[in-house]
């Protein structure tokens, strides 16, 4: 059973006519942007240029004044971000969250409680079976990310020791727990070392190779998207300046101009 997966369309994102103003100020203006599922893609842009406001818009948390956003050919432009959660939408945060005082295992089991609808006291008593079930579906799933995220050995450990390398990983192994069709990623890269940030990205690219999940990531450091994205986008004062392959966003004058050049 998996309500959030639609036949219709490998398009798990399909942003059209995005656009955001704040008072004067237009943060997004006719962005459009399409993800199909197995793709990495990477958003970079400098300070100012939308990137938090395009992750908002997609999240729920801002509705745009001007266009539509389909998840897995579905409208979701109204949903609330809970709605979108419960549809397949994760996403993890530039201020890594975890919950310091639960252990690293227990932070992934809650990350999916809160999805199972609830039912409360009755509900546990007239559907355990099915209950206990579930609960052995979770655990059993919690298992296998930790694997994958390489967090078992610290299982145990309390997430508020953990250095923010590990805890990244275990933010992204929350997020797994939800079994996202679509994964943002908010600079999972900051504060890591090379190390730590190539152990991260590639656990991300096992993610999008094995199932039919898109990420979206923001993404400051300009090097690690190139490197790990499959395909970037590069926003610029609210709209797409450029969009393709790595190779060809880093050849283009457009970008090298407005962006890159201006790094330098
Ligand atoms: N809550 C807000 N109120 C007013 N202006 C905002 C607000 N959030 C963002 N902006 C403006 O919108 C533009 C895009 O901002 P933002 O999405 O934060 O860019 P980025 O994340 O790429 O740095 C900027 O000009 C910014 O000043
Ligand atoms: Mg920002």
């Amino acid at each position: 059973m998996a309500p959030h997966h639609h036949a219709a369309s490998t398009e798990v994102l399909a942003l059209g006519g995005i656009g955001v103003r704040f008072g004067g100020i237009s943060a997004l203006c006719d962005v459009d942007l399409t993800i199909p599922s197995g793709q990495l893609c990477g958003l970079i842009g400098a300070n100012g240029a939308g990137k938090t406001t395009l992750f908002d818009v997609i999240s729920g948390i801002r509705t745009p004044q001007d266009g539509k956003i389909l998840m897995n050919g579905r409208d979701i432009t109204r949903w609330s971000p809970q709605r979108r959660a419960r549809a397949g939408l994760r996403r993890t945060f530039q201020r890594v969250q975890v919950f310091g005082w639960l252990s690293v295992e227990e932070n992934l089991l809650v990350a999916s409680e809160w999805r199972g609808g609830g039912g409360g006291v009755l509900a546990d008593l007239v559907a355990s079976p099915t209950r206990r079930r579930r609960e052995r579906d979770r655990r059993e799933k919690a298992e296998e990310i930790l694997r994958r995220c390489g967090l078992n050995e610290i299982r145990d450990r309390s997430a508020a020791s953990l250095p923010i390398g590990t805890a990244r990983l275990v933010e992204l192994g929350r997020a797994l727990m939800g079994d996202p069709t679509l994964l943002l990623l908010d600079e999972p890269a900051s504060g890591l070392d090379a190390t730590e940030a190539e152990r991260f990205a590639g656990i991300v690219q096992q993610v999008v190779a094995a199932g039919d999940a898109a990420v979206l990531l923001v993404e400051h450091d300009v090097g690690f998207v190139m490197e790990h994205c499959h395909r970037v986008v590069v926003l610029h004062l609210g709209q797409v300046l450029a969009d393709g392959s790595p190779q060809e966003v880093r050849a283009d004058p457009l970008v090298l101009d407005a962006y890159l050049g201006a790094r330098r």
